[in-house]
């Protein structure tokens, strides 16, 4: 399944890029037609991270594969279950900053060991208070995964409950200009000491519901989300962002879920989302996305494994 996956994603990436390698990912086109339709429930710009990224350049920074195919498991939701929340509002220390994968498809490690920093300190309610490091997932996880060439969150959380994840400032990035490096599995570059951080061994969960991403972020914390790029996505600047079925596909990207609720401007339900693509792009790093029609994917295949309090 994966293969097949990836081998659709290749071919796709070389089409794409064939047609298009110098074309700008920013079309003001698409922005002006986003920003001029009365109906839109989000805006767009030139997002200024985006500068200068071909469509080839943005297609290759999209380094999510879906686990399995779209499933129909639903789960009811708890009534306890509130209609809107916020991670940053629930746990306003734990949450962890805003990074920047760069020119780099390790979104799946981005979005994984995120998730991992919020729910150790969550878990640990604020003893364990570290931002993890994605370099040591890019470089040193290579079963089923492939560096800035992609990977699978499920088998990034594998990873982190086996083996676990060393301190940013230990193993900071350096994968930004696309290579994904050696695997350094002792020392700190920081020279502090080398320290592994570990996911609860045997709790990662996959959902295939809103219902049971809900139950999962409201316990324990943001968990990691996939989702499906398209262009004008790349120039979201704030709203509820809605494809409409227009903008080519770029390719699989993992996210950080932290809440959901419903937006006063247009009506939408919506979940709000931490993405790996620095603090200057969209909602100071963050974005809004329908949520409940499975927009771009979004609703089915998250992941998260519990924060271990025992380290
Ligand atoms: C999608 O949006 C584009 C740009 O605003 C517009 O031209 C197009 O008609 C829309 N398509 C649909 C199906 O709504
Ligand atoms: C975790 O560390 C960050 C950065 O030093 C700090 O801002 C935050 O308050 C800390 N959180 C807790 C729960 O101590
Ligand atoms: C990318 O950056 C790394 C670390 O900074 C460096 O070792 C490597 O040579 C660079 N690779 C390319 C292709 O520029």
């Amino acid at each position: 399944m994966y293969k097949s996956i990836l081998f659709v994603s290749i071919v796709l990436l070389a089409v794409a890029a064939s047609l298009s390698v110098n074309d700008d990912v920013l079309d003001d086109n698409l922005i002006r037609e986003v920003n001029s339709n009365p109906h839109s429930s989000w805006k767009a710009g030139r997002n200024p991270r985006f500068e200068g990224v071909s469509i080839g350049q943005a297609m290759s920074m999209m380094g999510t594969r879906k686990s399995v195919g779209k499933t129909s498991i639903k789960e009811k939701a708890s009534s306890s279950i509130p209609s809107s929340f916020d991670s940053r509002v629930q746990w306003p220390n734990c949450i962890h900053p805003v990074l920047n994968q760069e020119q780099c498809g390790s979104c799946w490690a981005f979005s994984t060991s995120e998730a991992l920093s919020d729910r150790l300190c969550i878990a640990s309610n604020g003893q364990i208070n570290v931002t993890l490091s994605p370099q040591a997932l890019v470089s040193c996880d290579t079963y089923g995964n492939e560096g800035c060439n992609g990977g699978v969150p499920q088998l990034a959380w594998e990873y982190c409950e086996l083996h676990g994840l060393p301190t940013y400032s230990c193993y900071p990035y350096t994968s930004g200009n696309g290579t994904d490096g050696d695997c350094i599995k002792d020392s700190c570059a920081d020279n502090s000491q080398y320290q592994l951080f570990k996911a609860k061994e045997f709790t990662m969960k996959t959902c295939d519901s809103v219902e049971c991403i809900q139950e999962l972020i409201y316990a324990n914390g943001p968990i990691v989300g996939t989702m499906e790029v398209y262009q004008d996505f790349i120039s979201y600047t704030s709203g509820v962002y809605v494809y409409n079925g227009t903008a080519p596909l770029l390719g699989g990207h993992a996210i950080k879920i932290v809440g959901w609720g419903t937006d006063s401007a247009s009506g939408l339900d919506y979940w709000a989302v931490q993405n790996s693509w620095g603090p200057t792009w969209g909602l100071n790093g963050f974005f809004w996305i329908q949520r409940g029609v499975d927009m771009c994917g979004i609703d089915h295949d998250a992941s998260a494994s519990q924060g271990n309090t025992k380290q």
